[in-house]
């Protein structure tokens, strides 16, 4: 039996042998093309090559590319688990031809393959042409297909198109009649859509471009994009129907049954087919650095996870499933798609997790959808409002919610649900950012056309002359740049390093050698056309800089110096991370700025302090070590070879370059035995490893779901913020006479004392208070008014809230009677009064501080008739606000 990786195998070394370029799947988000949410054909990673907007030094190639189709124009998830030949996640074989061979040679190198190669039966294949390709028509004739069995075919069936915009073309599909058992009929009769006759082939004649207006262009070059589902191919040579009877997904089938103690191919098929699929799809997604999230890419592996997860909930599962798959996935899959296994502890972290934390909604969810149903009447729909709970606070995503329903052949108003949905979804959609565009002007494409790529000279120098090769303003070419204008320069060489692998861009000064006062200064510099341009972003102060000219390039010395020195700290921090935490530590990005430090890895918890301080001793014992950086170019092999740590995804050319630094003395702990840290790198770093200085971190935070952020500082950052801490330490000492040692004891002893006194300030107050008050008119004893026991007193060093305690205190003291208490809080005055239980039948608390409180310039007052409480802004009539309560006493 030809396996998947078999097959797999074939393909790419059949069209490798036809001298095509053998290239890596692109991840399966998208590098080049922010309009795309994933990768969902082979051609993806080649759309600017067919344009011709990019050129590189191969005309053919063949890929098995990672697809995912959940989301966006080409979306499968819904029939996923149900049918025979949808997937979320499936594998495209292809081969390609940019502006090299078409026609009269991609058919017969796809009838050659199918028939020899793979041994297909001539004579049960049928081929599709569009309705008006002849040219196609008679070579699918001479490689011996008869006129029967060549269909021509008039709709968009018969043209492919990647989406609303970009390259495009007629296509002829290959079709393999499984045979009259099964019911069908072939393409474009009114049986076609059986499943007799099966699409197995896609070869796309590009020849147009397709624009947002409408229009159509005819590109100058003639190229070929093909795409045949693995999965299809699959089932055909291992004589099966059905995708899910192939090796690879039986596999997949049976780790799930094992894990949830069922049968493969009992009731719980369905959810078996499930979990297969969408343990791919997320697995790879988050290989590929998708993390969940509640929007954009990461609410898509949300809801594929969620799904999944529901299917296995179904089989009976108590515990966690997907994440104890994943070995079964990494065994069939790991050799071929080698990022996966190392992603493996992160993909398994993420997964546990997420099933975790989705358990604990998910049986309440269900239930609530049951007893919703329970209420309506037969085959009625659930209410969008329902639904839209269910997503709201379960967690249910709405195709969740749709397959749970499916089974039970019921569906949801989406249109009541979309209704409540829509404030969320106008709130993702503004989170939902793209990737930049200002790289992707087609100006830059025709600069590195004309011009070929900028020469970077910057690892050895930071002064270089240059030409200047073209110059860009609002996005078009110019001639010049006259003073005050501000826009790009591009030079043949350079050394001001471009933006690029998380380290910023230079800025710096250009001068004109004609004349060294004409300056430009240099604010940034970028890397442009799929980073072949260094563009360098200008402000001209005077002079007039023309195509043409030469000029005297100088890099910001000091700000180099500081870039090299953090870039350099977060390869040894990087390690380090590894070293302390685990391998799953991949680096998720990074910032190596002038002033400062980031760092992104996969991490799911906050480290501990002892972790911290752990990796800062580490990456300082590396720094003190002064051992040189050790740069090298080789073949991307030999480094990894290595050990190199290399962000997958990351667009090599043929040649890698590889950074070294740090010793171990022959310990044998280092990846290649006895370096610290190796690392795939086009940034610019120090000489060696004592240049960076010192290195202070400054902390670690949650950066997204699953990934930790640690920033830090080196060389003159890091001396200012440990001067700056010295001193704040040394004030401190010098306050509280004591040394380093004693410090902490010391705060902590002073804080106690401080809590202490400050209770004991408190109840001094309230002491003093019931003794008579500190205030002006203090002391004065229980008095009779109107019959009534009345104490009446202004207070200060007490503050309003001080009032009601005191209030109870001198009710309790008195028995019977009525107290009015009113503290000068300096500035303002608070009033308080209380009326004893035996008494507020006759006098209400509340009249008391109403009258007193418009003598304090204040209004209102309130509480209950035996407390009630007030405000005014001064105290200064007290005398009169007592008199007035006390008239209240008297009526
Ligand atoms: N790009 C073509 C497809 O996806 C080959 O079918």
């Amino acid at each position: 039996m030809q396996t998947l990786n078999d097959i797999r195998s074939t393909f790419l070394s059949y069209f490798e042998k036809q001298g095509h370029e053998v290239v890596p799947s692109s991840p399966l988000v998208p590098r080049n093309d922010p309009t795309l949410m994933f990768a969902n054909s082979g051609m993806v990673q080649f759309k600017n090559l067919f344009t011709g907007l990019e050129r590189r030094d191969y005309t053919r190639a063949t890929t098995s590319q990672k697809c995912v189709r959940a989301g966006g124009k080409h979306n499968d998830l819904d029939n996923v688990g149900y049918t025979a030949r949808h997937h979320t996640f499936f594998e495209m074989l292809g081969n390609f031809s940019f502006g090299d061979y078409f026609k009269t040679e991609a058919i017969p190198f796809a009838h050659e393959l199918i028939t020899r190669d793979f041994g297909i039966d001539k004579n049960r294949l049928y081929a599709t042409v569009y309705h008006t390709d002849d040219e196609a028509f008679e070579i699918w004739k001479k490689v011996g297909i008869p006129e029967s069995r060549i269909i021509r075919i008039a709709t968009s069936d018969n043209f492919w198109q990647m989406g609303p915009t970009g390259p495009c073309g007629p296509c002829t599909e290959i079709f393999y009649d499984h045979g009259d058992h099964i019911w069908g009929g072939p393409p474009g009769s009114a049986e076609e859509d059986g499943d007799r006759f099966i699409e197995i082939w896609n070869i796309v004649f590009m020849q147009n471009e397709q624009f947002e207006d409408g229009s159509m262009r005819a590109l100058d070059m003639q190229s070929i994009d093909t795409g045949m589902g693995l999965e299809r191919i699959g089932a055909l040579l291992q004589g099966k129907h059905d995708n899910y009877d192939t090796d690879l997904m039986r596999a997949l089938i049976e780790a799930s049954a094992d894990a949830t103690s069922s049968d493969p191919d009992g009731p719980g098929k369905t959810h078996h087919r499930v979990i297969a699929d969408h343990l791919r799809s997320t697995s790879f997604l988050i290989a590929d650095g998708v993390m969940p999230s509640n929007d954009g890419r990461g609410y898509v592996l949300r809801r594929i996870m969620r799904r999944a997860m529901r299917h296995a909930h179904m089989l009976g599962a108590q515990d966690p499933v997907m994440y104890r798959l994943v070995p079964a996935l990494v065994r069939q899959m790991g050799a071929a798609y080698p990022e996966l296994g190392r992603a493996q502890p992160l993909i398994e972290d993420l997964l546990l997790g997420e099933e975790t934390k989705f358990k604990q909604t998910l049986d309440r969810g269900l239930k609530l959808l049951d007893d919703e149903l329970a209420g309506l009447p037969e085959a009625a729909a659930l209410p969008g409002a329902a639904a839209f709970k269910l997503y709201d606070t379960y967690g249910f995503p709405l195709d969740l919610t749709q397959d749970a329903l499916r089974e039970k052949g019921r569906s949801v108003d989406t249109d009541g649900f979309d209704a409540a949905m829509a404030e969320q979804k106008a709130k993702a959609r503004a989170a939902w950012s793209g990737s930049g565009e200002a790289a992707d002007l087609a100006v830059w494409f025709d600069i590195a056309e004309a011009q070929g790529a900028t020469d970077f000279l910057g690892y050895d120098t930071e002064t270089a002359e240059g030409q200047i090769v073209a110059l860009v303003r609002d996005g078009a070419a110019v001639a010049a740049l006259e003073p005050g204008e501000a826009g790009w320069i591009v030079l043949n060489q350079t050394p001001f390093y471009g933006e690029s692998g998380g380290q910023v861009g230079d800025t710096g000064i250009l001068r004109r050698l004609e004349n060294e006062d004409d300056q430009a200064q240099v604010t940034d510099t970028q890397r442009m056309a799929g980073g072949k341009i260094i563009a360098h972003q200008v402000t001209i102060g005077q002079g007039r800089f023309a195509k043409g000219e030469p000029v005297a390039a100088e890099v910001d010395h000091a700000r180099r110096t500081n870039i090299r020195a953090n870039h350099s700290a977060t390869h040894l921090l990087h390690e380090a991370l590894r070293r302390a935490l685990g391998d799953h530590v991949a680096q998720r990005g990074s910032l190596n700025a002038a002033d400062r430090l980031r760092f992104d890895f996969s991490h799911s918890k906050a480290l501990t302090t002892e972790e911290l301080a752990q990796v800062e001793v580490e990456v300082n014992d590396f720094i003190r070590q002064n051992t040189p950086v050790v740069t090298r170019i080789m073949a991307p092999d030999d480094a990894r070879g290595l050990g190199a740590q290399a962000l997958f995804g990351e667009k090599y050319g043929d040649e890698v370059r590889v950074v070294s630094m740090g010793t171990l003395d022959g310990s044998g702990k280092g990846a290649d035995g006895q370096t610290y840290s190796i690392e795939l790198c086009g940034g610019t770093h120090v000489r060696r490893t004592g240049d960076i200085g010192s290195f202070v971190l400054l902390g670690d935070s949650a950066s997204s779901s699953g990934v930790r952020r640690i920033e830090a500082l080196t060389g003159p950052q890091a001396q200012a913020h440990a001067a700056q801490a010295a001193s704040v330490l040394s004030a401190l000492q010098g306050e509280l006479k004591t040394t380093p040692d004693q410090l902490l004891a010391r705060i902590k002893g002073e804080m106690a004392k401080l809590r202490e006194l400050s209770n004991e300030v408190a109840q001094l107050r309230r002491d003093l208070a019931m003794a008579g008050g500190a205030g002006q008119g203090g002391g004065t004893p229980a008095r009779d008014v109107g019959g009534v026991k009345f104490l009446a007193q202004v207070l200060s060093g007490v503050s309003g809230k001080d009032l009601p305690p005191l209030i109870d205190a001198h009710k309790a003291q008195l028995g019977s009677g009525a107290v009015l208490l009113i503290a000068d809080t300096g500035g303002k005055a608070a009033v308080a009064a209380g009326v004893t239980e035996d008494l507020t039948g006759r006098v209400s608390a509340v009249d008391l501080v109403k009258a007193a409180v418009p003598e304090l310039g204040g209004k209102g007052g309130g509480g209950r008739p035996d407390m009630a409480q007030g405000g005014g802004a001064s105290a200064e009539n007290a005398q009169a606000a007592i008199a007035a309560a006390e008239k209240v006493l008297e009526e």
